[in-house]
């Protein structure tokens, strides 16, 4: 419990509810991206640090993905995969939490069709290795991975994503399960 206040904190200082969606509604234009419709490139000011600005297809992403943390982090179905984060974070260091907010972030931007940012991690085979990525505390198994997409739901929700846009982002995760699902 006192490992899941911890990382609330941290996720209330990183996870700013900000979420502004496209008014462009699902089907008016079928070029649109899902990283279009949860902003796109619009650049805003970002919440998270005074002066600078991100994209506002990045900025609800990147508020999801912090929320979805914070809620794994509290999450005793999964959460002792994440047993080295936890102790970090517990400890009061906060780069290994950075780096996954924005490799998740980054990672989840490009497969929604952004075009600006890159994903410079592992792969996903590698990262749910843990052989290639000690932080990794074991495989993942099919309940792992589903308890992992209803807390990504649920971060989701935290930041008032229409449902229809988080079932679409269901969707490309969902094409990950067997990469991500090892044993
Ligand atoms: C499609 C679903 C998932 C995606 C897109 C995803 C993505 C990622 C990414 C991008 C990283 C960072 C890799 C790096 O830093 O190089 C990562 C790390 C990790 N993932 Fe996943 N992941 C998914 C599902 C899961 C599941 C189901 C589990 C197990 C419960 C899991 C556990 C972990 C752990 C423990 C780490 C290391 C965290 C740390 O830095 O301490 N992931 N994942």
């Amino acid at each position: 419990m006192k490992k899941t206040l911890i990382l609330f904190s941290v996720a209330a200082v990183f996870g700013t509810a900000v979420f502004s969606t496209s008014s462009c509604k699902k089907s008016s234009n079928s070029k649109m991206t899902l990283y279009d419709s949860l902003g796109g490139t619009k650049v805003v000011a970002d919440p998270s640090t005074s002066g600078a600005t991100i994209e506002s297809g990045r900025l609800a992403i990147r508020s999801v993905i912090d929320s979805t943390i914070f809620v794994i982090a509290g999450d005793t179905a999964i959460n002792g995969h994440f047993t080295t984060l936890l102790a970090e974070v517990t400890a009061g260091n906060l780069t290994g939490f950075e780096n996954l907010s924005k490799n998740l972030t980054d990672f989840v931007a490009v497969a929604t069709g952004a075009k600006d940012y890159t994903y410079g991690g592992l792969s996903m085979a590698d990262a749910h290795n843990p052989a290639k990525n000690p932080r990794m505390n074991g495989k993942a198994d099919d309940g792992d991975f589903t308890a992992f997409e209803n807390d990504l739901v649920a971060g989701a929700n935290k930041n008032t994503v229409p449902s229809y846009l988080t079932a679409r982002l269901g969707a490309i995760v969902e094409t990950l399960r067997s990469t991500v699902v090892q044993q």
